[in-house]
């Protein structure tokens, strides 16, 4: 399983960055647009803080296809090639998918609500197809039954693709797509927050230092008995 930040922000990129074991980051227009900065100047230090091996994910705004070729190709020659353009699971987003297939640049398939446009994505090449957890159960839908429906028409039929599950409010929407084995998932810095957020733990590490506190001296740890 591959672990992504849904973000924007370099502070918290690199914070997550720092303590967590993450694959890549996701971006999409609408987390861009809350920086407020120029969206490649913040792209390259996102890519900086990544380096050249770490996945990106950058999505395309033209409402036709041959614009979102031609949008492919600048983002990755300004990212480079470990960087997946994010396609719209539309029309022309699965037309602009078939020529970007031919010409070997790395795509996924977003913006998925319905299983059926996961699949379509996955069936043009898609490496990764991006079902919004969150908003799906936001409708009244199962957004995780969603995810698992795409995870499983992509493994019974053999396609080359897999889940970048996206658009998650809590752990637990988290955890039940990890479980079911899906090839990634993105979340934000608060989910990612809420993955050890706990009294319980707080509680239970204090306890481990005050106990050891009472044995050794205030301060003391492991290194220096
Ligand atoms: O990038 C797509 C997805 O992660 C959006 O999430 O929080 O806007 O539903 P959200």
């Amino acid at each position: 399983m591959k672990l992504c930040i849904d973000d924007a922000n370099v502070e918290q990129i690199r914070r997550i960055l720092e303590y967590y074991p993450v694959d890549g980051v996701s971006t999409n227009p609408s987390i861009l647009a809350k920086t407020g900065r120029p969206p490649y100047e913040v792209l390259r230090e996102i890519r900086s803080l990544i380096g050249p091996e770490g996945e990106l994910f950058v999505q395309v705004l033209s409402p036709k296809a041959e614009g979102m070729v031609k949008e492919a190709k600048k983002i990755t020659a300004e990212l480079g090639r470990t960087t997946l353009i994010k396609i719209p699971c539309v029309p022309e987003g699965f037309k602009a998918m078939k020529q970007l297939k031919k010409e070997g640049i790395r795509f996924i398939g977003t913006a998925v609500y319905t299983a059926m446009q996961g699949i379509l994505a996955a069936k043009c090449g898609a490496e990764y197809v991006a079902p919004y957890v969150n908003r799906i159960d936001n409708m009244g839908y199962d957004g995780v039954q969603v995810a698992r429906d795409i995870h499983d028409a992509i493994t019974a039929n053999g396609l080359d693709s897999g889940l970048l599950a996206a658009s998650f409010k809590n752990s637990q929407q988290v955890l039940e797509l990890v479980r079911y084995g899906v090839k990634a998932v993105t979340v934000s810095p608060d989910v990612f927050d809420g993955f050890v957020k706990n009294a319980a733990i707080d509680a239970a590490v204090r306890q481990f230092t005050e106990d050891f506190e009472g044995l050794a001296g205030e301060g003391k740890t492991m290194a220096d008995c």
